[in-house]
């Protein structure tokens, strides 16, 4: 019997981390398509930077052509290929829905998330590079010690002395919980990193997703670490090495606007400082 979706490639995760994935939209259908239509085909070129560390010395481009169905996204082609064609492509992926942030990479050099990404969105050779800023381990699989380093400097977690956790619960109104609610939304997929140019070029800049989360903490109702994070947060390595481009805003695919959360906090560590320097016996 035909299927009226025809089911995208082998849905078995790239390095290493395979499971059993759900069909491409959330509802177990092909985004946007009622049931009893059928996809139509499309031939899409790819042209994927490989690497080998093992055998190359410099990383080079290599064009795939697949035969794709139209409502597929990237990561779906390169399931594909690497399933029919080239079982040696290396990428990561988990999900398939914009949740677990490990599938970024750089989409016609706009830094995306390739389980998110349509091809029906692209025309002509769809260029799929590694994300720009980080080493790459092989093939798009880049190394992200760097990010997991940045974020535990921030101490991206509740710190609370007041009230041990064997009094109780820590109660919080719906109006505490929206004051930071939109900076918890980060998938870590590392998008802003890529796109942020302060990065690029000054590497020890902690970064728009790191600083976000630390801000997401500060503003928690339940937390009293402010003060130890301002300490890393409020330094040339951290919101003010940020000149307020944007970038990371506009890639991130969660809607986190980290551009918003660091110049707010320029304007926090702006306050202490003038507390701490300019009024008599002042502390932040
Ligand atoms: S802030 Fe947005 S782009 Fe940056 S890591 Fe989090 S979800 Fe990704
Ligand atoms: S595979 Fe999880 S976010 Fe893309």
């Amino acid at each position: 019997m035909n299927t009226p979706y025809p089911p995208p490639p082998s849905r078995e995760g790239g390095d290493g981390g395979s499971q059993a994935m759900p069909a491409p939209g959330r509802d177990g259908l092909p985004s946007g398509r009622p049931s009893g239509e059928t996809m139509k085909e499309r031939l899409v070129q790819l042209e994927v930077l490989r690497y080998n560390p093992d055998t190359d010395t410099e990383a080079h481009f290599q064009r795939y052509e697949v035969v794709c169905h139209e409502e597929w996204v990237v990561l779906d082609a390169l399931n594909k290929i690497k399933e029919s064609i080239d079982p040696t492509l290396n990428y990561r992926w988990s999900c398939h829905m914009a949740v677990c942030g490990s599938c970024g990479m750089m989409i016609n050099g706009e830094p995306k998330l390739s389980c998110h990404s349509f091809l029906r969105d692209y025309e002509g050779v769809i260029r799929v590079e590694p994300l720009t800023h980080f080493p790459v381990e092989r093939d798009l699989v880049t190394a992200p010690d760097d990010f997991m380093e940045k974020l535990k400097r921030v101490k991206p977690y509740v710190i609370g002395k007041k009230k041990p956790i064997e009094k109780g619960e820590h109660k919080q109104t719906p109006a505490q919980l929206m004051k930071f609610r939109q900076y918890s939304m980060c998938i870590n997929c590392m998008l802003c990193y890529a796109a942020c140019p302060e990065y690029g070029l000054t590497p020890h800049f902690i970064g728009p997703a790191a600083l976000t989360l630390a801000h997401r903490y500060n503003l928690d109702s339940r937390d009293e670490g402010r003060k130890e994070r301002m300490e890393v947060v409020a330094t040339g390595e951290g919101i003010w090495e940020c000149t307020f481009v944007g970038a990371c805003s506009d890639v991130c695919p969660a809607h986190v606007d980290p551009a918003s959360a660091l110049q707010q906090l320029k304007i926090v560590g702006s306050i202490d400082w003038i507390v701490e320097h300019l009024l008599p016996g002042g502390k932040p």
